[in-house]
């Protein structure tokens, strides 16, 4: 379960919604060492 990072969930999973209607891109996701980046990009993809 994601904690906080609403902002960041937000502009993720619209970047997936946008994907997933043909609308590719590319997010970078950048942070230090297990500051949650694989959480949140799977919280983009499988809320
Ligand atoms: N916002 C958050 N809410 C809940 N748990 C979190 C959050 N951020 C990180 N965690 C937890 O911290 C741990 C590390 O998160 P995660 O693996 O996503 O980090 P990472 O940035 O991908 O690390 P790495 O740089 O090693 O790949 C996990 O157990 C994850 O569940
Ligand atoms: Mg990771």
């Amino acid at each position: 379960m994601l904690i906080g990072r609403n902002g960041e969930l937000n502009r993720a999973a619209s970047r997936v919604g946008a994907a997933s209607r043909g609308h590719g891109g590319l997010l970078l996701v950048s942070g230090e060492q297990g500051v949650g980046k694989s959480t949140l990009v799977a919280a983009a993809f499988w809320p």
